[in-house]
């Protein structure tokens, strides 16, 4: 999958394709980066990208100008190897990012499907740039960042994970938390004791029936501790109701 991104850091963005699960992606070309640099696109000497906003007020606003010409650029680029290539504008005002949107964006990703991120900074950007290029708008939580660079490279790394031949082992990204709308079970490796501390006895037993009933049994009753707000999106079936009861019950609750 390729993915365009709009930064005036791309130093930090690049850092994406360099290291982990993405790294390794990009080094065997299951995701292509390239990073637009608006300053490129700006015809001042002192490659200007920012202005101070109308109606006065603090910090500086991304101009509209280089901004349409590199996100242009970026489109063009992208159709010539995509059949799309959908403008994704990072934003605190956006939709909130979660697992089943990650999943949409990622899914049908036979190289056909472009992505381009649109990182703001200072204020943010021209207002109509939004109304003129941009798809659609996303933030990744409700707290505000100096950039969107942050939020594109989270985009990247939760799409790149679901793609196929990514993960070590294809069942990795399907057992993580929010596929069901359930979160994950927890993990134990060596050695069995920390600190007097054991390993659930099932997961030594070899019983292969045994563990996956006691991890589903985990998943339901850690969220319904957890997030009972997951639980609700699903409708738990009768034998899963079944584990949640067992659950409380063995945690006296
Ligand atoms: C300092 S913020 C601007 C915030 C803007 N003045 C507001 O209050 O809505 C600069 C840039 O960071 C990015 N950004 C900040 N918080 C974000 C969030 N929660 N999710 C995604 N992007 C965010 C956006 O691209 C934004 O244009």
């Amino acid at each position: 999958m390729r993915f365009d991104v709009i930064t005036l850091l791309p130093e930090l963005v690049e850092s994406v394709t360099q290291v982990g699960v993405t790294g390794r992606a990009a080094t065997r070309g299951l995701i292509e980066l390239h990073c637009w640099n608006p300053r490129d696109f700006t015809e001042d000497v002192h490659r200007t990208v920012d202005d101070r906003p109308y109606g006065g007020g603090p910090g500086m606003v991304m101009k509209a100008e280089s901004l349409l010409k590199t996100i242009r650029a970026a489109r063009k680029a992208s159709l010539a190897v995509n059949k799309t290539a959908k403008v994704i504008y990072l934003s605190p005002q956006g939709k909130q990012l979660d697992q089943s949107a990650v999943r949409k964006m990622s899914a049908g990703t036979d190289a056909e499907q472009g992505l381009i991120l649109l990182c703001g900074r200072y204020e943010g950007i021209d207002e109509r740039i939004i109304e003129l290029e941009v798809d659609e708008e996303w933030s990744i939580g409700d707290y505000v960042l100096s950039g969107g660079e942050l939020g594109a490279m989270v985009i990247i790394d939760a799409i790149t994970r679901l793609l196929p031949d990514v993960l070590g082992h294809k069942d990795s990204a399907e057992q993580d938390s929010f596929t069901d709308n359930l979160l994950d079970c927890e993990h134990f490796t060596r050695p069995e004791v920390v600190e007097d501390l054991q390993i659930p006895a099932v997961l030594k037993s070899g019983d292969h029936k045994a563990i996956a009933k006691w991890r589903r049994k985990q998943a339901i009753g850690r969220t319904y501790q957890r997030r009972p707000d997951l639980l609700l999106k699903n409708s738990l079936s009768s034998d899963d109701k079944t584990l949640l009861e067992e659950y409380l019950n063995e945690q006296d609750l």
